[in-house]
């Protein structure tokens, strides 16, 4: 067990640590004449603006600049909504043109400011483009506009027996092109992979206002360099992703999820260990909550699953669920899963609750999922979502409570509450930090490298799942190499050499 000073070492306090705030003297404001143009390409319903030719009411423009959290704060005086490919082109060539930044902004719900202007960039909302281009029920590929819902996607295919290989709690907002945009990972990566793996193909308008077609369908195409993996986690750095080609896998016919209550941490681990040999192939989620977010989750309304007496001091707790092809088959294995759990010598559970129909399902994982906007409820969050050794999952959390403490910024006064959740079985760990009267900067000086340095020292990602966007671009190099960083900027010369595309976003 490692222990919270090993944390603390000379070695990364020395390293760089900025928080600059990028200017954009390459880039010109949007201007009448510029919103002359755009009517020119869009229907007048398509253009939100704050200059008087359309003088949209600040009101209707204030959602898209500011982020689900409230945290960043945009300041577009334009938003596009383009219907088109072809719009979305002529937009970008024009803006290529005139050197005017474009924000790309799916669904909004990214939670690291990616998708919120800088300075005085225009918002692209792909929200208009939502249209499902065709399914096919045999391969389960289905190709989509980018500005599909996630949600709505499932909705589409469910009836032929298929489902998205991905699933978050923002779903009903998030649009697939976001979540491609971002690499969203969420609570079926352990079973489906990564976005890598199942898009076969992507339309995306590049800087220029190029359209790239690589819309395959192809399980298979080794023609050379996958162009499209850059714009998987390229947060709209690299161009617009307006289509999306994607695997869907066939629904499993039997689904089913136990919640177990843990003594002490130091079971997690050989609890995954015993579940994944047990469980074998069934095993589709292993997720991961430790008491304060479940006791958070609680007096939110979420739950209760167990009695107040069943949970007593267990220190966390773990979501997981099986999909399978036989529901008698895979029962069976669950419920000896819990007899061997809670007969053995030195049990690694204290108590657990298996769904017996599709309300208790629902009601596990809404605890799980609800996480996030119970968050939101407690006070203003700093979200960090680390990759970590699953061993150092409560290290982590308790290092930076005890850094709060000690800093004497522990408290109803400034952070009320310093929790973990997340998930296990792809080693990524949710920690969040409960401002409970609004960000501040002392705080953040506080929580920031720190965290990153802990997170590097353990050989973690400072982003395991939700990207870089403005809040961790000075934190790369915690995670990234410098020759990597570079590469990465080479990249982006060669894709957007104006610099237009999301500037100030993922390089620092
Ligand atoms: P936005 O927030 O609009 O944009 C995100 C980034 O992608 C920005 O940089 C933006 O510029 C870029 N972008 C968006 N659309 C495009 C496009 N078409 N072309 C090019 N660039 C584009 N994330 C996870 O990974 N796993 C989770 O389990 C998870 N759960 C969440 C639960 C809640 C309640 C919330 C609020 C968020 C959660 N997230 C999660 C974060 C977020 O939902 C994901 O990052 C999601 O993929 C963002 O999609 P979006 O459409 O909202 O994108
Ligand atoms: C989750 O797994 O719940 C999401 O990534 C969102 C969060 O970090 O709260
Ligand atoms: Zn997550």
């Amino acid at each position: 067990m490692l222990r919270l000073h090993n944390f603390i070492r000379p070695a990364f306090r020395s390293r760089r640590w900025a928080h600059n705030i990028p200017t954009f003297s390459h880039l010109n404001s949007v201007n009448e004449e510029d919103i002359a143009h755009f009517s020119s390409i869009l229907a007048p319903t398509s253009i939100l603006s704050t200059l008087s030719s359309v003088s949209t009411p600040a009101d209707d423009i204030a959602p898209y600049n500011v982020d689900w959290m409230g945290k960043y704060h945009g300041q577009a005086n334009s938003v596009l909504r383009p219907r088109t490919t072809q719009q979305v082109s002529e937009i970008v060539k024009y803006c290529a043109q005139r050197k005017i930044g474009i924000v790309p902004q799916g669904g909004n719900t990214g939670l690291v400011g990616g998708g919120i202007s800088l300075q005085k960039e225009i918002v692209l909302s792909l929200g208009a483009m939502n249209n499902v281009r065709s399914f096919d029920p045999v391969s389960g590929v289905l190709v989509a506009d980018a500005g599909c819902i996630l949600q709505s996607l499932s909705e589409y295919i469910a009836p032929h027996n298929h489902i998205m290989p991905l699933d978050l709690g923002a779903k009903g907002s998030c649009q697939i092109g976001g979540n491609i945009s971002t690499n969203a990972g969420g609570l079926r990566l352990l079973r489906y992979g990564s976005l890598h793996g199942t898009v076969l193909g992507l339309e995306v308008v590049l800087p220029d206002g190029t359209i790239l077609d690589q819309l395959s369908t192809l399980r298979k195409d080794n023609t050379g360099y996958d162009l499209k993996q850059l714009f998987i986690g390229g947060e709209g750095t690299l161009g617009i992703v307006t289509g999306v080609s994607i695997l869907t896998p066939p629904a499993p016919q039997a689904t089913n999820n136990i919640f177990l209550a843990l003594p002490r941490f130091d079971n997690v681990l050989p609890l995954f260990q015993t579940v994944k040999r047990q469980l074998g192939e069934i095993m589709s989620a292993f997720e991961y909550i430790d008491r304060t977010a479940y006791d958070m989750g609680l007096q939110h309304g979420l739950g209760p699953l167990l009695s107040a007496d069943e949970v007593g001091d267990s220190q966390c707790f773990v979501l997981v669920e099986t999909s399978g092809g036989n529901q008698d088959h895979d029962l069976e294995k669950l419920n000896n899963l819990l007899e061997s759990l809670l007969t053995a010598d030195e049990p690694l559970i204290n108590t657990g609750v298996l769904s017996q129909s599709p309300t208790q399902f629902n009601s596990i994982w809404a605890l799980r999922e609800g996480l996030t906007e119970c968050v939101q409820k407690e006070g203003k969050p700093y979200k960090y979502d680390v990759s970590v050794p699953l061993a150092d999952f409560q290290n982590v959390v308790d290092a930076v409570r005890e850094r709060m403490i000690s800093k004497g910024l522990y408290g109803d006064h400034a952070i009320s509450k310093v929790m973990g959740y997340g998930h296990v079985g792809d080693g990524n760990l949710h920690l969040n930090v409960i401002a409970k009267h609004g960000y501040r900067p002392e705080l953040e000086a506080a929580l920031e490298p720190f965290i990153y340095e802990i997170v590097a020292e353990r050989k973690g990602s400072v982003s395991a799942e939700h990207g870089i966007g403005s809040m961790k671009r000075d934190a790369l190099h915690y995670s990234k190499s410098e020759i990597s960083i570079e590469w990465m900027r080479k990249v982006k010369q060669v894709f957007d050499p104006l610099n237009i595309m999301n500037p100030g976003k993922v390089l620092p």
